[in-house]
């Protein structure tokens, strides 16, 4: 983005805010693709971000669901049933349900326990529907299946007449910046799936790998993404078993497009050290791997200026002393009003803070545009509604009136959590109402 950009989207929008850079998406998916070889798959873990969903739609071949909620996001954008594969160590049995039950729902599922499995045959069974299936094999966490058990299904896998073991998954952790820690899993891969073919007859059509690929946050760390890539993609060219190999990526997709964009609002000299207030924080902006706020994130200042610099801490608004964005920053003669510009936040950076401490607001989130203009996709979201006591939904008695009315309440969905119950209490279900128009930048 450029200065002038951001000027103007400050302007029309103010600040704490995200942007979200629609162009640096598709790029960046088009430096994947031609960087690993033809054919390979790129499926978006929506969890990273799901506000490019739709701007991935026709980018990546698949999107990975983790959660109802993640589920309620796919039907409000009406992305295809048949580009989601529908992951998740709980996977809630009522949605699997509704999804199986529907019949344009989704076909494709990942299997992380026995009990999952058993949930899978029993539904496409009942409602005589195939489903496909991609058996996740365990990294030694609570995630995936043992060898044996993936085994043992695929033994048995005739008395499941309703499902297609389509292959494997496997995802062993974010920020992998070892090809030597990734040939070694795809070895391990590669010849469990050999094995499958040898002991069982069992071709493993379809691999979905999430390798984890890294994003370089801070200055100090250094990496060769060109290097990388490359040997990766020898790596796939060179696997044994000629399974389709379908990417699960967050980070690496999303992460480049994202900017955000805080303020600073006041300044204060403290027993010997700056301190600058932000009107952000902590509970907007997350970096991966940021330690005590010790490390510097990738970040502009406007107006851009010159001169000495002095050490600044640059601190959010929350009622903690953890609430620092960056420690000891190096800037000449920071003021109030002048505005910092985080860059690479496009994934993660903004759902994994602690959002609901001290009831704050959190920020707009607009999508620039290829064509240069600029979509309010979300507007500042109070949380205080999510922080107050309702008491209005008790009674004289003290008990929750569960069943004397809301929506979720008369679907009888009362008993689940409350993330839960809204994603599949219908609310979700309403079309997508459009963009709102936004100017151009
Ligand atoms: C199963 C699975 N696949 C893919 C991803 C995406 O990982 P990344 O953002 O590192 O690409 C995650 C992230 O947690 C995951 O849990």
């Amino acid at each position: 983005m450029t200065e002038h950009q951001i000027e103007n989207l400050t302007a029309q929008y103010g600040s704490p805010l995200y942007v979200f850079d629609v162009q640096a998406l598709h790029q960046r998916v088009a430096l994947l693709r031609r960087s690993l070889p033809t054919g390979v798959g790129l499926c978006y873990a929506i969890k990273a971000n799901p506000f490019l969903l739709r701007e991935l739609c026709g980018q990546v071949e698949r999107f990975e669901v983790c959660s109802p909620g993640e589920a309620a996001i796919c039907r409000r954008l009406h992305i295809p049933a048949e580009a989601q594969v529908i992951s998740g160590v709980y996977k809630t049995p009522a949605d699997i349900e509704r999804m199986i039950a529907h019949k344009n729902g989704p076909r494709l599922f990942t299997v992380e326990s026995a009990r999952q499995f058993t949930l899978l045959s029993q539904l496409s069974a009942r409602y005589r529907v195939t489903i496909h299936v991609l058996l996740r094999l365990t990294s030694g966490s609570q995630f995936g299946l043992e060898e044996e058990e993936i085994i043992r299904i695929i033994r048995n896998r005739a008395d499941h007449p309703f499902i297609l073991i389509r292959g494997l998954q496997y995802f062993s952790g974010t920020q992998k910046a070892s090809l030597k820690r990734l040939q070694r899993e795809l070895d391990m891969l590669d010849n469990f799936a050999c094995s499958l073919m040898e002991k069982l007859g069992f071709i493993v059509h379809e691999l979905e790998f999430g390798p984890g690929f890294p994003v370089q946050y801070f200055s100090s760390e250094s990496f060769d993404e060109a290097a990388f890539l490359s040997g990766f993609s020898a790596m796939l060219t060179g696997l044994r078993c000629k399974a389709h190999v379908t990417l699960e990526l967050g980070r690496s997709i999303a992460a480049s497009c994202g900017t955000y964009l805080t303020r600073v609002v006041d300044v204060k000299r403290n027993k010997g050290q700056n301190y600058a207030i932000l009107d952000g924080g902590i509970h907007h902006l997350v970096y991966y791997g940021q330690r005590m706020a010790m490390q510097i994130p990738p970040y502009r200042l406007y107006p851009p200026r010159l001169g000495e610099a002095a050490p600044w801490n640059l601190c959010g608004s929350l009622c903690t002393v953890n609430d620092i964005l960056v420690k000891q920053l190096p800037v000449p003669d920071l003021k109030c009003g002048d505005l910092f510009a985080f860059s690479s936040t496009g994934a993660y950076c903004m759902t994994e803070g602690i959002s609901l401490f001290l009831s704050r607001a959190l920020p707009r989130i607009v999508l620039l545009m290829p064509d240069g203009r600029s979509l309010l996709v979300r507007d500042a979201l109070p949380t205080d509604e999510i922080n107050s006591p309702a008491y209005e939904r008790t009674d004289y008695h003290g008990t929750t009136a569960c069943n004397s009315g809301g929506t979720s309440a008369r679907r009888g969905l009362h008993h689940l959590p409350y993330a839960d119950r809204f994603a599949l209490s219908g609310f979700a279900d309403y079309p997508c109402t459009g963009r709102r128009a936004g100017g151009g930048v």
